[in-house]
């Protein structure tokens, strides 16, 4: 279990140990760490906490549908969406060591240093994550990712927060998620292992429920949109096809939420794809706030994340919205789709 608090009151709270006491016994470890990070993150959960809310009620509070907006990738902007961007830019935005934040549903960042802002911290997220699904009562998810500015010097120089943002994802000092479904669970990392949450409606608190998670090296379970597949690249349609074939043996599970899609492969091991398609040429995922955390999160866990030839931490964005091509699981598993793309063909029986 993570290092107790210290305090004498521990036995008033036998064995629990919130989000907030694991991130400060964490950054005891990391003498440069301050307070201010637990801060941040603790934004994230508060507004977490409240979309959490809003969820378990979806159908008795008014946030089906659509809003009636288009968002910057073109994409039709759920009541939910917009509930979700508002609240963790509220929640987050309010922290002075946030310098800059970043949302799948803004079109460009939003830049606190016009207001005189010296934060350091980044953040961008995916505010909800699977928002087709909301109306149909399927998980969906909160996906965020951190960064930090440049060195302080750069910054007096008035550095700009547009460019500093586009770092590979190496960068990132945390990485997360938090999955709405049967629990709301939230997952993240600070480099440091893998750690998850799941929230007690009880005390309104992220409870420590597992540390240092590992994704299994194999699991022969595939998740990806097979609608797709007849315009995936030719060396993927030989993975499925082998994948198919009784010698292989695997099964398919695919929610059509990365965020429950992802959980299931940390906890269980798979193998996701989103390849390229001819309506998605670089895939749909988006790399900075979908691909990035996510493959932070399943390195530090053991596996692996790729788009094809190139390791997707790092990858150096060029555009906030960039997508990529995504393939994302356990390590033997990625191995074995990797051959395929190397034209290499199946493993040895
Ligand atoms: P978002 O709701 O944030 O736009 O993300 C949706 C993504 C992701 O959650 C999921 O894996 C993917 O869309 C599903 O895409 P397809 O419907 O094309 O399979
Ligand atoms: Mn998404
Ligand atoms: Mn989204």
């Amino acid at each position: 279990m993570a290092e107790k608090s210290g305090s004498p009151y521990q036995e008033l709270l036998p064995g629990l140990v919130t989000v907030q006491q694991h991130i400060i016994a964490n950054q005891r470890r990391h003498a440069e760490a301050t307070g201010e990070f637990s801060f941040l993150l603790s934004g994230i959960t508060i507004a977490t906490k409240v979309l959490a809310s809003k969820v378990r009620k979806a159908g008795l509070v008014d946030i089906f549908g659509a809003t009636g907006e288009q968002n910057v990738q073109g994409e039709t902007v759920q009541k939910l969406d917009r509930m979700a961007n508002d609240l963790l830019m509220h929640c987050i935005g309010y922290r002075r060591s946030v310098g800059a934040l970043a949302s799948e549903e803004n079109e460009t960042v939003v830049d606190l240093t016009e207001t005189g802002r010296t934060g350091k911290y980044l953040v961008l997220f995916d505010p909800l994550d699977g928002s087709s699904n909301i109306d149909v009562n399927i998980p969906t998810g909160t996906i965020f990712s951190i960064l930090v500015r440049p060195e302080r010097g750069e910054w007096q120089q008035g550095g700009d927060v547009h460019t500093e943002i586009l770092q590979p994802g190496l960068k990132q000092v945390a990485a997360g998620y938090v999955l709405y479904s049967s629990a709301t669970t939230l997952v993240y990392t600070t480099g440091n292992g893998v750690h998850q949450f799941v929230l007690d409606p009880e005390i309104g608190a992220y409870v420590l429920v597992a540390e240092r998670l590992q994704v299994p090296a194999r699991k022969k379970v595939y998740s990806v949109n097979e609608a797709n597949s007849g315009t995936f690249p030719k060396e993927v349609q030989d993975y499925l096809a082998w994948t198919k074939t009784e010698a292989a043996g695997y099964s398919s599970r695919y929610v059509g939420s990365f965020v429950a899609d992802f959980h299931r492969i940390l906890m269980q091991g798979g193998l996701f794809l989103y390849p390229p398609t001819a309506k998605a040429p670089s895939g749909k995922l988006r790399l900075m706030y979908e691909a990035n955390p996510m493959a932070f999160l399943i390195e530090q866990a053991g596996g692996a994340a790729l788009d094809g030839p190139q390791r997707i931490l790092e990858k150096t964005p060029k555009k906030l919205h960039e997508r990529t091509p995504l393939y994302i699981g356990s390590k033997g598993e990625v191995a074995i789709l990797q051959a395929f793309l190397q034209g290499k063909g199946a493993p040895p029986a």
